[in-house]
């Protein structure tokens, strides 16, 4: 089986959230289980020269609004897997990956020119596997393709949704610029008086997942769907929710080169050595004996930072420490500021993005907090139950899935769970993580049930080769 993944972020080449974790390691998976697999994605100012040594092709023709625009591709396999890294400095070398105006022009670019490059590049993928609205442009091109060009035939596509709140909306009058200006692809991306590349990927592929069983089912209702649950639900018996893998290449507690320690479910004084690390990198008094509550996030609406807010001082009245890692809403960020400013001796705040810290903090800390309004997988908490850095999480989306509640009596468990978005609801949680933390053979158990929890990217893929065949029923 061919498949091509196309994504918009992808690690180790480029990153700002999840989606770029599990683009970047789903290839390699699928690769390992035996499946031809290629990783597409836009070679960004951003990308490192270490992964551009390699041209592919550097006459990439591409016929893009009335003009032959020449790009370049690199080719690299730093992740595992083939990779071509789609050039095209007038779209991709910007300040930033996305947050620009003409971000759909950007995108519905790189998925023509990913599409002329599969022809370029040998016989014809039986799957096209796009993620989130950044490849809806492809799911429709495809579709138009097959119909008179015999390369594309055989060919199918699968929509990843690992966010249905951002739809890459844009006037439906800029359609025609893009090529898609004909009746079956204005259809295919009219939503509220405007077009969306979501809308497209979810009405035009032919088969489409989400990335938790759970998010699968909450966005087929109207309190979630941003609109588009009608369609879901019409769609549902092509919906299906995969949860997302670790790359446990990257994040392994015994082999990570972020660590200054190592460690494992048999042995942690590693993890004492990296919170004794933790607490120096933000100044800290070292006095391990206390709990380390970590956030690592973007400080947006989905996450629920309001919840820590309001719990923070809570937690400081009892001595513990709170790291925090991101940043986000000014409003949050602030907060954050004057928390440090309150409590210097707890509180330890890294605003912005830090590859390195995030590892140093999945592993010094003791409890991981993430109260998300919304959360389509999640991979922190994930990361936390393979650190044994336990998490605190909101019954919702992938974290629903993928964090059990401890359980006392049975020992069963791996973290802490609460379903009402409310401060009390979140607190309970908080004090009885602390009570089981100061009981050490408790907290012992708890760590060593997250730590052998398999969420290896192996059971994904199968599950995601398993989707591909079913495009073909
Ligand atoms: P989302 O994709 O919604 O942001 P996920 O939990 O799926 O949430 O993935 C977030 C990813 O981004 C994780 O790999 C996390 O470690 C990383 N991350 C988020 N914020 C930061 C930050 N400020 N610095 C470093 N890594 C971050
Ligand atoms: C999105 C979601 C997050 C998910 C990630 C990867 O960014 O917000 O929950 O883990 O995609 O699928």
């Amino acid at each position: 089986m061919r498949v091509a993944v196309l994504a918009a972020e992808a690690v180790p080449y480029s990153k700002t959230g999840g989606l770029g974790d599990v683009a970047g390691a789903l290839p390699k998976a699928l690769k390992q289980i035996g499946v031809d697999s290629v990783l597409i994605t836009p070679c960004y100012l951003q990308t490192k020269g270490e992964y551009l040594q390699k041209i592919a092709l550097d006459d990439l023709q591409v016929d893009w609004r009335g003009t032959s625009y020449r790009a370049r591709v690199f080719y690299s396999e730093a992740n595992g897997s083939p990779t071509f890294l789609i050039d095209a400095p007038e779209y991709f070398h910007r300040s930033s990956i996305y947050g620009f105006r003409e971000d759909y022009e950007r995108f519905a670019f790189f998925n023509h020119a990913a599409l002329i490059l599969l022809e370029r590049i040998g016989a014809p993928p039986d799957i096209v596997h796009l993620n989130d609205w950044h490849c809806g442009f492809a799911a429709v091109e495809v579709a138009k393709l097959r119909r008179w060009n015999s390369y594309w035939r055989n060919t199918r596509t699968v929509f990843s949704v690992h966010n249905l709140a951002y739809q890459g909306a844009f006037g439906m009058e800029e359609l025609w610029k893009l090529g898609f200006g004909d009746d079956f692809s204005r259809n295919a991306f009219a939503f509220n008086g405007a077009a969306s590349a979501l809308k497209a990927g979810l009405a035009d592929a032919d088969m489409l997942s989400t990335v938790s069983r759970r998010y699968g089912f909450e966005i087929q209702q109207t309190e979630n769907g941003y609109g588009l649950d009608w369609l879901l639900r019409q769609r549902s018996d092509r919906l299906f929710g995969i949860v997302n893998g670790v790359d446990y290449d990257i994040w392994n507690p015994e082999a990570d080169r972020q660590l200054p320690a190592h460690f494992n479910q048999n042995n942690f004084e590693g993890k004492r050595e990296c919170k004794r690390a933790l607490l120096q990198k933000f100044f800290l008094p070292e006095n391990l004996d206390k709990p380390i509550f970590a956030s690592i996030t973007r400080l947006t609406a989905q996450k629920g930072f309001e919840l820590i807010e309001q719990t923070v001082g809570e937690i400081l009245a009892t001595g513990a420490c709170f790291v925090s890692l991101g940043s986000g809403e000014k409003s949050h960020e602030e907060f954050l500021q004057r928390l440090r400013d309150y409590a210097p001796s707890q509180v330890g705040v890294f605003r912005g993005y830090n590859e390195d810290l995030s590892h140093l903090i999945e592993a010094g800390a003791d409890i991981f907090l993430m109260p998300s309004r919304f959360e389509p997988c999640g991979l922190n908490q994930m990361y936390s139950l393979r650190y044994g850095t336990i998490p605190i999480v909101r019954a919702v989306g992938g974290l629903d899935d993928t964090v059990e509640n401890f359980d006392r009596v049975r020992g069963t468990g791996n973290g802490f769970k609460f379903a009402d978005f409310r401060a009390d609801k979140f607190l309970e949680k908080i004090y009885e993580a602390m009570f089981a933390y100061y009981e050490p053979e408790t907290w012992r158990k708890i760590q060593q049930n997250a730590m052998t929890v398999d969420n290896s990217w192996q059971n994904a893929a199968r599950k995601y080769v398993a989707l591909y065949q079913m495009t073909r029923q």
